[in-house]
């Protein structure tokens, strides 16, 4: 059985407690949050630490996973690698490039294998174009845009969300999942060129134009839409023979045969222990099946790792430095 430890029981938290609610051979032992109240509804018997230090310094645990505010990761996710050979840490990896560095530093010093929750790479619909991309099945990629939007986050802990020197705004924390999959896919562009609210603050709007010598990519991102707007994570891809399109819930092919609906397989699990189908937890679920199963057999982590993040939250601060 392996023994989780969760810091962090906000909205991620919740997420990641169900997924691993969800998998065989996966307990959550213990859960540690400063609202008590938090942790205790997600505790379901695990031992409650009332912080993160404690959770670490005493809980009988094999990994540890970190739902904290961004600004917090690194402190946290440094003293875990002390503590346990595998830790998660949700995504952006770390708040700056410098705290990102020094998780690096001391995952090789101690040999911890780290994951970062840089989720997309495990969504099925994007799973499915990575593979369409690297197969050459409907030849290469001429141009894409890459679009994630939200009304404004209003739930974090202390609206840890909208003060940017907490999270980094909009780009580090929305943005950064379809700039992390983009480099995963076609890799560091040529050139890029970005802008982002001026007026803002909290780097509310980014879009960010990235030149490959064969194609061009645009990635947008924004967190200022009010709250009766839908979340929308989308993309359009045009192909040489097709252009694959994932919006408005729909997965479309198009080719000059006509439009069809591309119909994903997507794992189910009991009723009692997810709530329905597993595709409600999404790439959630699907990152931490990974993870636990590296664990389980002793295997580094090879996506999404903590090498993975850093390069992507570098990527991120440059696309910031445009004004
Ligand atoms: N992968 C994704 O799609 C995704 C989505 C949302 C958030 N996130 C990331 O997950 C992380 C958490 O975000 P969230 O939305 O769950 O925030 P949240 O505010 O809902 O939850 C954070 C929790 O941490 C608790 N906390 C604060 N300090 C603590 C401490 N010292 N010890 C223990 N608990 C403490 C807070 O009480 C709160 O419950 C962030 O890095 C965020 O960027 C990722």
């Amino acid at each position: 059985m392996i023994k989780v430890g969760l810091i962090g029981c906000g909205f991620m938290g919740a997420m990641h407690a169900n997924c691993y609610r969800s998998l065989a051979g996966v307990e959550v032992a213990a859960v540690a949050d400063i609202r008590p109240e938090k942790a205790a509804a997600l505790a379901q018997g695990a031992t409650v630490y009332a912080d993160g230090m404690d959770l670490i310094a005493e809980a009988d645990v094999d990994v540890i996973d970190i739902c904290l505010p961004t600004f917090l990761h690194a402190k946290y996710a440094l003293a875990a690698m002390d503590k346990v050979r595998y830790v998660f840490v949700e995504k952006p990896v770390a708040l700056t490039v410098n705290e990102g560095e020094a998780m690096l530093a001391k995952a090789r010093e101690v040999g911890c294998f780290v994951q970062v929750g840089q989720v997309i790479r495990f969504w099925d619909e994007y799973v499915a174009l990575r593979d369409m991309v690297k197969s050459n099945k409907y030849g290469r990629v001429v141009n894409a845009n890459f679009r994630r939007i939200s009304p404004r986050p209003d739930w974090g802990w202390q609206d840890w969300l909208l003060d940017a020197s907490l999270s980094g705004g909009a780009a580090q924390d929305l943005h950064i999942h379809d700039i992390d999959y983009v480099l995963s896919v076609f890799g560091e562009p040529e050139a890029f060129f970005s802008v982002k609210n001026t007026l803002s603050e909290t780097n509310s709007y980014v879009n960010t134009l990235l030149r490959y010598h064969d194609k061009a990519i645009t990635v947008e991102g924004t967190w200022d839409l009010p709250g009766c707007h839908p979340f929308e994570a989308t993309f359009r891809v045009v192909f040489e023979k097709a252009v694959v399109e994932n919006a408005g819930g729909k997965f479309l092919l198009y080719t000059n045969d006509g439009v069809e609906e591309i119909v994903l397989e997507k794992a189910t699990v009991g009723t009692a222990a997810a709530g329905g189908n597993i595709s409600d937890l999404g790439g959630y679920y699907n990152e931490l099946k990974y993870f636990c199963e590296k664990v389980a057999a002793g295997e580094p982590i090879e996506q999404a790792t903590l090498a993975d993040g850093v390069s992507s939250l570098k990527f991120l601060k440059k696309e910031l430095s445009f004004v």
